[in-house]
């Protein structure tokens, strides 16, 4: 296990970076003063690196990737995927929220292949593509309902459905299962890393939830609030495929407990060498 505590932590690497974030500023007004939700943030993702995000409430994380989704722009810094400056939305980022984005006049199956049609793929191949995804998350018996006849888990397994389904190489996702039981969560981290081990992604996953955040990650970034940046950088050294059994492990109890304590014990940015 290796750690650094830096605020342009993950920079200066070699190899070129699927999504670089570089300095980045953001502030927002409030109240006829500048609100800083994001100070020198820096971040290097390889591709096909899976990292997650943890951090305190209003630490700017849902800021963040909304910067790299194309939705906000950056006060100043960069955000860049495959070294291209990012500008907006576009179908190599595929995007989940917290809340289930799904439009609620289409059925599931509608729902995944909306997109699909979006991307101009003829009918046949959207329907046999939207087939695939709806087993990967187990919504067989739901493909024809209408999202108000789907609990909480559904609805999210379809949005996750609809968003592989595009097959984007990035996935940005924030707080995805942060509404869900914890027997659902589990299953969907399991679905999550085995969909990402099988076909190539690179996953920038935020989540409030410590043990989640070191369960899924090659790496996880924590971030402090007052102002929103890069406080410490944990790499999880544990082979994939991630087991029950490796959550159970001395060694995974060592890293949560690295991370938890970079989460609850961070001291105020004054105090920062
Ligand atoms: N559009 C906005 N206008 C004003 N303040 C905002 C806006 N978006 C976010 N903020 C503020 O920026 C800070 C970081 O927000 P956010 O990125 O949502 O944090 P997190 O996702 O870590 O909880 C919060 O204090 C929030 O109130
Ligand atoms: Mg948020």
């Amino acid at each position: 296990m290796t750690t650094t505590t830096h605020p342009a932590a993950g920079s200066g690497r070699t190899r070129a970076a699927k999504i670089s974030v570089q300095e980045v500023r953001k502030t927002f007004a409030l109240r006829n003063e500048e609100f800083v939700a994001l100070e020198r943030v820096s971040l290097d993702i390889a591709d096909n690196e899976f990292v997650t995000v943890v951090g305190p409430s209003g630490c700017g994380k849902s800021t963040l990737m909304n910067i790299l989704a194309g939705l906000e722009e950056p006060t100043s810094g960069h955000a860049l995927v495959d070294g291209a400056e990012v500008s907006g939305p576009g179908p190599e980022r595929g995007v989940i929220f917290q809340q289930y984005a799904l439009f609620p006049w289409l059925t599931v199956r509608k729902n995944i292949e909306f997109g699909l049609k979006v991307a101009g793929l003829g009918r046949a191949e959207r329907r046999e593509r939207a087939e695939h995804f709806i087993r990967l998350v187990g919504l067989e018996q739901f493909a024809g309902a209408l999202p108000k006849m789907l609990s909480g888990g559904m609805k999210q397994r379809c949005a996750i459905a609809r968003a592989y389904a595009v097959n984007p190489s990035i996935l940005l996702m924030d707080e995805p299962f942060g509404a869900l039981d914890a027997l659902t969560r589990v299953n969907l981290q399991e679905q999550l890393l085995e969909t990402w081990s099988r076909e190539k992604r690179t996953v920038l996953f935020i989540t409030h939830d410590v043990d989640e955040a070191v369960f899924l990650a090659n790496r996880v970034v924590v971030m402090a609030a007052r102002p929103g940046r890069v406080y410490d950088v944990v790499d999880v050294d544990l082979p994939y495929p991630r087991t029950e059994e490796m959550r159970l492990s001395g060694e995974f109890a060592a890293l949560r407990n690295r991370v938890w304590h970079s989460v609850y014990h961070q001291s105020p940015a004054s105090e920062r060498p």
